[in-house]
C-alpha cells in the first residue's frame, strides 16, 4: 500500500503514523500537513528515519501541490486527518474551518478520483470525521448511530459534516473507495493544550486555574486514541466502500468527572475548578453506539478511561518540554504567528 496521510503531525495523525509504519504492508507514506499553531514539530516524529516516510509541508486545499504531489507519489490509500479542530477557535474563524475541513478535503477528493481515472485502479479514501456532526442528545437519548441524521451546531462541526457529505458523494458518484469514521473524544498523549484534558492537566501541574464552561456537566464519551487509530486502520483495511463507522470508548463522563479525576491523579486540591462562562450552543451530550465497528471491524475500546486517564496524566508530568512551550499564547499570537507566516487568512 502506498499511503497519503494528512495531519501527521496533530495529535492523532502522530499516533497513526506510527501505527502504520508498524506495518510491513505500508511501501511508502507520506505525511502532508501544513504545520498549522497545533502541528507537532515535524523533527519530533520518531518515523523520521523510517526510509518509507516522507514528510512534505503543505497545505491539503492547495490543489496544485495536491495534484503535483498524486502524480508523483501515486498513492493507493489517503487518510484525510488534516482539520481545523478545536471548537472554540471555529467561533471566531469560521471561515479558516471552511477552507481546511471543506476545500481541503475536496481538494484530496479530485485528486484522488483523478489518480483512479489515470491508473484504472480503485483508490481507497478514509475521511477522519467525528460524532460532533450528529448534534446534540438529551440525558436519556439513545446514543448516535451512523443512521442518526446530522445536525451540527457548531461551524467546526457543520464543516466536518459538509465535508462527510462530500465524501459520500464521490464515493456514490465516482466511485472512489470513500469511507468515513466517525469518533467521539479522543484523549491521550501529545494533545495540544487546548482542549478539555490536556488544558485541565496542564494547569492543574502549575496550580493555575481550571475553567470549567457552564455548570459543568455536559457530558462527553472519551476513546484512547490508539484506539481510535485502530479503527481507522481497521477501516482502512477492511472497511465497506461508502460506508460510515462510528468509534467510541463507551466512557460517558461529565466534564466534572474528567477535571476531579485530573485534580486526584496530581494530588490537587479541587478549589482550583473555577466555573466560567458557558460556550455559546455548547452541545450538552454526546454519547456513541459503535455495535457496528464492533460487529464488522472487531472495533474494541480497549483502554478503561482511568487507566487512559492516568497515563495521560504521567505523559503531561514527564515531558514538560513538549507543552511549556505551546502554553500562555494567545490566540491572535497563534494566529499572527502560524497563519500570518503561511499567508493565510483566518
Ligand atoms: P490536531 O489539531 O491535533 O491536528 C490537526 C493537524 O492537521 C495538524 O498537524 C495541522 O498542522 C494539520 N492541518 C491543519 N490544517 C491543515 C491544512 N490545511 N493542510 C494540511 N494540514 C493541516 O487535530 P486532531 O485532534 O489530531 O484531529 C485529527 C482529525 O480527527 C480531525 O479531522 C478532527 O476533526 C478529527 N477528530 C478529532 C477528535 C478529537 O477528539 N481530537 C475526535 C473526533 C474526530
Ligand atoms: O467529540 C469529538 C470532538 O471532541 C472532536 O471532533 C473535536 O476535534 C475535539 O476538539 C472535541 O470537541 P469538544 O468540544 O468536545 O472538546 P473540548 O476539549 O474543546 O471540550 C470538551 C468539553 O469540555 C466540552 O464540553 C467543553 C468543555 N470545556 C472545554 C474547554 C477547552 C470546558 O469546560 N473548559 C475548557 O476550557
Amino acid at each position: 500500500m502506498r499511503l497519503l496521510v494528512t495531519g501527521c503531525c496533530g495529535f492523532i495523525g502522530s499516533a497513526f503514523l506510527r501505527r502504520a509504519l508498524a506495518d510491513s504492508g505500508v511501501e511508502r507514506l507520506i505525511n502532508l500537513d501544513v504545520l498549522t499553531y497545533s502541528g507537532r514539530r515535524e523533527n519530533d516524529l520518531e518515523v523520521r528515519d523510517d526510509p518509507r516516510y516522507r514528510f512534505v509541508e503543505g497545505d491539503i486545499a492547495d490543489a496544485a501541490l495536491v495534484s503535483s504531489l498524486f502524480s508523483e507519489e501515486q498513492p493507493t490509500a489517503i487518510v484525510n486527518f488534516a482539520a481545523e479542530s478545536h471548537v472554540d477557535r471555529s467561533l471566531f474563524a469560521a471561515r479558516r474551518f471552511v477552507k481546511t475541513n471543506i476545500e481541503g478535503t475536496l481538494c484530496l477528493l479530485e485528486a484522488a478520483r483523478a489518480e483512479q481515472e489515470r491508473s484504472g485502479s480503485p483508490i481507497r479514501f478514509v475521511h477522519v470525521s467525528t460524532d460532533e456532526v450528529y448534534g446534540d442528545l438529551g440525558p436519556d437519548d439513545p446514543a448516535f448511530s451512523e443512521t442518526t441524521p446530522l445536525d451540527p451546531r457548531n461551524p467546526y462541526s457543520a464543516t466536518k459534516a459538509g465535508a462527510d457529505l462530500l465524501v459520500q458523494a464521490f464515493a456514490a458518484t465516482h466511485k472512489l473507495e470513500a469511507l468515513v469514521t466517525r469518533s467521539s473524544n479522543n484523549y491521550g498523549p501529545r494533545q495540544y493544550p487546548e482542549k478539555l484534558v490536556p488544558l485541565m492537566i496542564t494547569n492543574a501541574i502549575d496550580d493555575l486555574p481550571l475553567p470549567i464552561y457552564g455548570d459543568g456537566l455536559n457530558v462527553r464519551d472519551w476513546l484512547w486514541v490508539e484506539d481510535n487509530c485502530a479503527g481507522v486502520w481497521a477501516a482502512l483495511t477492511r472497511g465497506t466502500s461508502g460506508e460510515v463507522y462510528n468509534f467510541g470508548g463507551e466512557s460517558e463522563r461529565t466534564n466534572l468527572d474528567v477535571v476531579t479525576g485530573i485534580l486526584s491523579a496530581l494530588g490537587k486540591p479541587e478549589s482550583l475548578i473555577t466555573y466560567v462562562k458557558d460556550r455559546p450552543g455548547h452541545d450538552r451530550r454526546y454519547a456513541i453506539d459503535c455495535t457496528k465497528a464492533r460487529t464488522t471491524l472487531d472495533f474494541t475500546p480497549g483502554l478503561r478511561f482511568e487507566e487512559g486517564l492516568e497515563r495521560t496524566v504521567r505523559w503531561y508530568v514527564d515531558n514538560q518540554d513538549w507543552w511549556r512551550p505551546l502554553k500562555g499564547v494567545s490566540f491572535q499570537e497563534y494566529y499572527q504567528q502560524h497563519y500570518g507566516k503561511l499567508g493565510l487568512s483566518t
